[in-house]
């Protein structure tokens, strides 16, 4: 199959691309290499894929509405996978409108682009971000979606409502995939455990908002890549699907994992509440193991443990 990842060399995108060419699948990428964290990051994530001929590059910017048609038509796909976006909650506030521009614009310029090539699968990457301050737990995906606190959360929002419509439009099959905080190898810097590790490890000041008790649900990058994978080869007219851990965790426990993991101790400094974070995130994963038969495997001590070993062999340090 020709499988079109967006935001293929970010963290999610990059391990999908590899997991898709280990099954032999042809893979193209659209990737701006956007400087949220350093794009040298993003290249280096995607190097080892570069080599092989079922995998293409195309530099580009989603919001390129002529850029994305002509790749489209020149080489249309079977199955797209649109991960490319502005994340981040915070930084959504001091940018709404380039969030706004890249989540929904340049995600209506791709629905756009497939309305009416026949395509066998869309799936695209919302996030637990849309459920805001949901007063019930776990979130499942009936749940109304009322009060999202973020500019980040009402994109994402955003986007799973234009994928219903270009589904009932269009007959396009659509599966929107809620991640849970996705954590581990390649993540996000800026991110809990990545942005954590790095601080305690170089023995800086570890900012927490809040006093800690948040509570997030962590989902290893590897079982989000088996939900992901799934959802690739198995189209649904159109489904909305939680993909997380399925268990909360107390970001100042989390913090004491890494302190275990690296050795070291944390110079933890509270600060006040950031204005968009939520207090809970809990994923009900009753309709991802129904559908795509997805269970989380791997927990926050052994995922952690991973992420850790990863951490400190990039820096030459074997455990
Ligand atoms: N990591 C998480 O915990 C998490 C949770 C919920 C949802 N998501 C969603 O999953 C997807 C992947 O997230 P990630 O953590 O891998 O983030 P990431 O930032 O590592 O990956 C996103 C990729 O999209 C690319 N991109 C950004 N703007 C672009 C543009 N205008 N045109 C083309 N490419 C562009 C970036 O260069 C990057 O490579 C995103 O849609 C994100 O919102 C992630």
């Amino acid at each position: 199959m020709k499988i079109l990842v967006t935001g293929g060399a970010g963290f999610i995108g990059s391990h999908l691309v590899g997991a898709l060419l280990e099954r032999g699948e042809s893979v193209t990428v659209i990737d701006n290499f956007d400087d949220f964290y350093d794009p040298a990051l993003k290249r280096e994530n995607i190097r080892g894929y570069r080599s092989s001929e079922n995998f293409k590059l195309h530099e580009l910017d989603i919001r390129d509405r002529d850029g994305i048609f002509r790749i489209i038509r020149d080489d249309p796909p079977d199955v797209v996978c649109h991960l490319a976006a502005k994340a981040g909650v915070r930084p959504s506030i001091e940018e709404p409108l380039l969030y706004q521009r890249v989540n929904c614009e340049g995600t209506l310029n791709l629905l756009e682009a497939i309305k009416d090539i026949g395509i066998k699968n869309f799936v695209f990457a919302s996030s637990s971000s849309v459920y805001g301050i949901n007063s019930k737990i776990p979130f499942s995906e009936d749940d109304p979606i009322r009060y999202p606190v973020s500019p980040y959360a009402s994109t994402k929002r955003a986007g799973e409502l234009m994928c219903f419509t270009y589904s009932h439009l269009y007959g396009i099959p659509i599966t929107c995939l809620r991640f849970f905080t996705v954590y581990g190898e390649r993540g996000r810097p800026e991110m809990a455990v990545q942005k954590f590790t790095h601080l305690i490890w170089e023995g800086r000041e570890v900012p927490v908002y809040g006093d800690g008790t948040a509570r997030r649900d962590f989902t290893y990058i590897g079982d989000i890549i088996n939900g992901l994978v799934t959802s690739v080869y198995r189209p649904f007219n159109y489904e909305i699907i939680n993909l997380g851990g399925s268990q909360t965790v107390e970001v100042r426990r989390l913090i004491s994992i890494i302190e275990d993991r690296l050795g070291k101790k944390a110079r933890i400094k509270y600060l006040d509440p950031a204005p968009g974070d939520v207090p809970v995130t809990y994923a009900d994963v009753t309709k991802a193991e129904r559908l795509l038969g997805y269970r989380p495997e791997v927990n926050i001590e052994a995922g952690v443990e991973r992420y850790v070993r990863w951490f400190l062999a990039r820096k030459g340090v074997e455990r």
